[in-house]
């Protein structure tokens, strides 16, 4: 049955915050050593250690921020480790993911650099766990202070002449859990002490982003805003995609039956209940929405691939990863008046990344391509579009078959992003359309026949956006055929 949906191009609803599209790079398996940083001498192309494919790739979805260097991670590291000449640098073990040895040689600067590379802004998280106020303190002082101070005098003896711009600063990670299993209250206390001393120095404004709840804990959100609303900028939420069982089997990321879809799908909708359930209590303590909700950690959390290491959470990533991206895209644009950011898990090789390498080998994902196809909607002005979807039914459950959302940027054109979530059925679609005459329709789709289509280093290309043309524009609106299992952005002038 044709479903109806109504784009009011002039029903403006906010600005979708570009940073929206942010990522989060971690300590972890591969994600930053090789699949960012294979030092200067090595045979993969590079430049100060840094590689070349990854950040041309990055930057052509126009990375905003990135996260790092955790993550539970970021709860044992402690950056002094991470500065000065890299042969000189602690070693240590990595204790949370896979035991293995980490050398310190991607550190502050290497960090800042690669930021400057990608033109994006860098979102650092400071160690409470494990690590002193003072350390914390020092970090910021190092990074950001112009004069005379130890940590600055240190800093140019360690070839950073100007101090970086550095705005998004987290107190800690998860520390209801890997950050030190503190209690709300207990944690609350710490992070009204530790941001204090996270200074703004020389007119550089640090934004504070507090540790916030794993996925439902409400009472987490509910003790940090009564007690430190007024200490932050920023409060974080994780929540994961997992089909299966977090602790006895997750799911795997290929190979999958029917059902893991369908239950894929649904769990990532259950983020729209999430921001909402926790935006009502920081509406509560913050009525005119001042504090940003941060989800800095999201995205597909499946079995990792067979033969690899557990602790490097390495996983494919197929058009069912596509779909969850998508989703969520709509559910946070939705939310844009609360959420200011969101980091998915994670950049490259851990987690729904955007890119897999093998050695100098690199692939896009699924997900990368809706990275890329969605960077339209960057900083673009939500415009309304509402539609009753019809039902997608999978043993005797059902979600809606379809999603979508529509911005408009500053040269007055409106992109549409819709998903097909269903696995099997083509979705018709009818835009009725709104307080705009179109003249001009183009469009891009990303769709696979297979459930868990993916690329591979055998087969790159495998999953790609083409050119879309399954519409038809009359006096009445746009008519939309969309296959099963995909994701559509249309540019409408
Ligand atoms: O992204 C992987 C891990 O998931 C992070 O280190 C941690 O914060 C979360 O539990």
């Amino acid at each position: 049955m044709k479903q109806q949906a109504i784009l009011n191009v002039d029903v403006e609803q906010g600005i979708i915050n570009k940073n929206i599209y942010g990522h989060f790079a971690e300590h972890l398996g591969r994600c930053i050593y090789e699949g960012i940083w294979v030092g200067e001498d090595s045979p993969i192309p590079n430049t100060n250690g840094i590689r070349n494919d990854v950040v041309e790739a990055l930057k052509n979805i126009n990375i905003p921020v990135l996260r790092w260097p955790g993550g539970c991670f970021a709860d044992e590291y402690h950056w002094k480790d991470g500065v000065g000449q890299r042969e000189n640098r602690k070693r240590m073990v990595n204790t949370h993911w896979g035991g293995v040895v980490e050398n310190n040689h991607f550190g502050t600067h290497e960090f800042m650099m690669l930021c400057e590379m990608l033109e994006c802004e860098p979102y650092i998280c400071g160690n409470v766990g494990s690590g002193t106020v003072q350390e914390m303190s020092e970090w910021v002082e190092y990074m950001t202070f112009k004069g005379e101070s130890p940590m600055a005098n240190w800093r140019r003896e360690n070839g950073q002449e100007e101090p970086w711009k550095l705005t998004y600063f987290g107190v800690g990670n998860e520390n209801w859990g890997c950050g030190g299993n503190m209690r709300p209250e207990y944690y609350s206390d710490l992070y009204r002490r530790y941001q204090t001393y996270v200074r703004d120095y020389d007119g550089n404004k640090i934004y504070k982003i507090a540790g916030g709840a794993n996925v439902d804990d409400y009472n987490w959100t509910e003790v940090l805003m009564r007690e430190s609303a007024r200490y932050m900028d920023g409060l974080s939420l994780h929540y994961y995609t997992v089909p299966g069982d977090f602790w006895t089997g997750k799911g795997a990321a290929t190979g999958f039956p029917e059902g893991e879809w369908f239950v894929t799908m649904k769990k990532a909708l259950h983020m729209d209940t999430l921001i909402r359930k926790h935006g009502t209590i920081m509406d509560k303590y913050d009525p005119t929405k001042r504090i940003g909700m941060i989800i800095d950690e999201w995205g597909t959390w499946f079995d990792v691939e067979p033969g690899t290491n557990p602790g490097f959470l390495y996983q494919q990533n197929t058009i069912r990863d596509a779909l969850v991206a998508g989703l969520h895209f709509h559910i946070f644009h939705d939310h844009c008046d609360r959420v200011q950011m969101t980091n998915i898990a994670q950049t490259v090789n851990v987690l729904q990344s955007m890119i897999l390498t093998e050695g100098e080998k690199m692939i896009f994902t699924p997900t990368y391509h809706v990275f890329e196809m969605y960077k339209v909607h960057h900083d673009a002005t939500k415009v309304a579009i509402d539609m009753k979807a019809n039902n997608y039914e999978f043993d005797g459950e059902t979600i809606p078959q379809v999603s979508l959302t529509a911005s408009k940027n500053d040269e007055g054109t409106v992109h549409v992003s819709i998903c097909n979530v269903d696995h099997q059925n083509e979705a018709e679609v009818t835009i009725d359309i709104r307080g705009l005459a179109i003249s001009n329709v183009t469009g891009r789709i990303l769709t696979a026949d297979k459930m868990d289509a993916h690329n591979s280093f055998e087969d790159g290309e495998n999953v790609k956006p083409v050119e879309f043309t399954g519409f038809s524009l009359d006096g009445k609106g746009l008519d939309i055929i969309l296959p099963p299992m995909s994701v559509v952005v249309l540019a409408l002038n």
